[in-house]
């Protein structure tokens, strides 16, 4: 069962216009529960109206600054919302341990290090890059960042103070969609072309590792040029924001036809060692969601397929991912799946979830 701990909000600091950054802490007793490495994030839980929204936010400090997470409001999002704009000093937030495998390297070592980030995509990005250039006094780290204009950067401080302190080993390069700059190349988004445009002269790809947090479409560019570049796929780490979740209507629908038709298979869910077996639709709904339907406290965080806190393991039958954002080649090729995104494919399947 995911365990959920009461964090005390110590601090709100009003980043921009639409990102907050909340100082966190827990109780004494839970300090080492919420220990985490540079990159990973934070699930908060919380009801409204009725109905429990579990969100998740990257931690943008160092385990030297504390717990801290950035949050930008999104349009319509109830927890972005409400963290914004009604959340307080001494309140009360209930989250999970941090998760994520999204995270700086044990040692940095003398080597360059890439990220890129856009919009509230540098929380993370933040965090690890704080971390590199701290852990080692030789490593260098460059970060390309997008956004719409200059007043919607997040630690828009911090980074110039960042600057001061690491002249030599710190290189910020601001990319904006919105407003027109002296040099053409910081204009427009991060894309395959922007990158192509900005390795040589502004950023070398020839880097030991490169740490990408944005939008799907961004990630994606920005993986396959530093490919093309040559950087090897396993030294390029990604957090995706904004993964779309496959329309739930849609799901519903082809779930509903599936069991008025009788389509039905036999799963069987292994959770803290007990097993449980019910039946689901073939398709239109996630292993997870009928887990879960069927009163298994199965973990689970952004149904995205980004996070990776609904890992299982395919014990027999099959199934297919409707994406995956989390998972390696080699870990889908050892068994491991999104239990999120995963539809069955044969007659009857048996899936246990890791770690738990
Ligand atoms: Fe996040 Fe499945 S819940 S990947």
């Amino acid at each position: 069962m995911q365990e959920f701990y009461p964090l005390t909000v110590t601090g709100i600091d009003h980043d921009t216009r639409d990102a907050v950054v909340v100082s966190l802490a827990p109780a004494k007793g839970d300090c080492e529960t919420f220990r985490f490495r540079p990159g990973q994030y934070l699930t908060f839980r919380r009801d409204f109206d009725g109905e429990e929204l579990r969100r998740s936010y990257s931690i943008c400090a160092t385990p030297e600054e504390g717990l801290r997470v950035g949050i930008k409001k999104v349009d319509g999002g109830a927890f972005s919302s409400f963290a914004k704009h009604e959340l307080k000093v001494g309140d009360t937030l209930d989250a999970l341990p941090p998760q994520g495998r999204f995270h700086a390297p044990e040692e940095a070592g003398e080597k360059h290090y890439l990220g890129f980030a856009a919009g509230s995509g540098i929380t993370p990005v933040l965090s690890i890059a704080k971390s590199i250039l701290q852990g080692s006094r030789q490593a260098r780290f460059t970060l390309v960042y997008g956004n719409r204009q200059l007043s919607s950067v997040m630690f828009k401080s911090e980074l110039g103070d960042l600057k001061d302190r690491y002249l030599d080993r710190l290189n910020v390069v601001h990319v904006f969609s919105g407003e027109a700059q002296e040099i053409e190349l910081f204009s427009g988004r991060i894309d395959a072309e922007k990158c192509h445009a900005l390795f040589g002269p502004w950023v070398s790809p020839k880097a030991e590792m490169a740490f990408i947090c944005g939008p799907e479409a961004m990630m994606k560019d920005v993986a396959g040029a530093l490919e093309e570049a040559g950087m090897p796929k396993e030294k390029i780490k990604f957090e995706l924001f904004g993964a779309a979740q496959p329309g739930r209507a849609k799901m519903r629908e082809a779930a509903q036809a599936a069991r008025d038709s009788g389509d039905m298979v036999r799963a069987t869910v292994i959770l803290d060692g007990v097993s449980r077996s019910f039946t689901m639709p073939r398709s239109g709904q996630s292993v997870l969601d009928a887990a879960r339907e069927h009163d298994i406290d199965a973990p689970f965080s952004c149904k995205a397929g980004v996070c990776s806190t609904c890992i299982g393991r395919v014990k027999s039958g099959e199934v297919e991912m409707m994406q995956n954002y989390a998972l390696e080649d080699n870990e889908v090729a050892d068994g491991l799946v999104l239990t999120c995104q995963c539809l069955p494919l044969s007659d009857e399947i048996v899936i246990e979830y890791e770690g738990h």
